[in-house]
């Protein structure tokens, strides 16, 4: 049986700059099933991020609502909502956001070392997500012994590592070659398959959204229907 794990209703992002309204969303409804990949598409300011942020509780719409897992989460308090974001979501960016001083493996333990678990509990969780993407042998470098796409697959094993209900990712391929942007959404499509990883991804790669399952267009603030 299919089952929402995301649901809008009629969300609006204002964005107040000095006399400047800026209405990055207008009105958007959608539903995400859980397991599903989903990708975002539309021209570059018609709102993508905007959305992404609102679906992964970066932000907060100015009207609307939104449904997670059965959970109103704009109604929440922030502590609950801190709590949906390090427990529940996974979040994947452009920029990789390594912290430079830490190995790989380092990199991925932060958060669930952060929940209290043994050592050996959390170093043996980032050892599996980091050997399920590829990296295995690299477990031990810095971010600058590693290429992009290596840095990237060490970002979205970060964000995996603590099982999340959802994965978000704003234009992960931006700055990677060919290559490297294929074994990426390769990944995804893999974790999609495997373990049912429910993945929302902005893209603006025809290609890339191709592979999701389903493409959500959107211009100008609203879904594009034409599409
Ligand atoms: N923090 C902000 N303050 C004011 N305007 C913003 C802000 N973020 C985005 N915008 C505006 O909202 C619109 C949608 O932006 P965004 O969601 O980033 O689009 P996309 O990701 O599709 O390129 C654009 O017109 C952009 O300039
Ligand atoms: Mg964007």
């Amino acid at each position: 049986m299919e089952r929402t794990i995301i649901k809008t209703e009629h969300l609006e992002r204002v964005y107040a700059t000095g006399a400047v309204k800026t209405y990055a969303l207008k009105d958007i409804s959608i539903e995400i099933e859980e397991g599903e990949f989903v990708a975002i598409m539309g021209k570059s300011g018609s709102g993508k991020s905007t959305l992404l942020h609102q679906l992964g509780l970066l932000d907060k719409p100015t009207k609307g609502n939104i449904i997670i897992d059965g959970n109103d989460v704009i109604n929440i308090s922030e502590k609950e909502r801190t709590r949906f974001r390090l427990h529940e979501l996974g979040y994947v960016f452009q920029s990789y956001n390594l912290i430079p001083e830490l190995t790989a493996i380092e990199n991925v333990y932060v958060t669930p070392m952060a929940r209290n678990l043994k050592k050996e509990e959390y170093e043996k969780m980032a050892e599996e997500v980091l050997t399920a993407v590829g990296l295995k042998d690299r477990m031990y470098h810095y971010p600058s012994e590693l290429s992009g796409g290596q840095q990237q697959r060490v970002s979205i094993a970060r964000a995996l590592v603590n099982k999340p209900k959802i994965l978000f990712a704003d234009e992960p391929t931006a700055n990677l070659d060919s290559a490297s942007s294929e074994d990426v959404i390769n990944l995804f499509r893999k974790f999609n398959k495997e373990i049912g990883q429910t993945i929302v991804m902005v893209t603006h790669e025809k290609d890339e959204g191709e592979k999701a399952d389903r493409i959500i267009w959107v211009k100008d603030g609203l879904l594009d229907t034409d599409k």
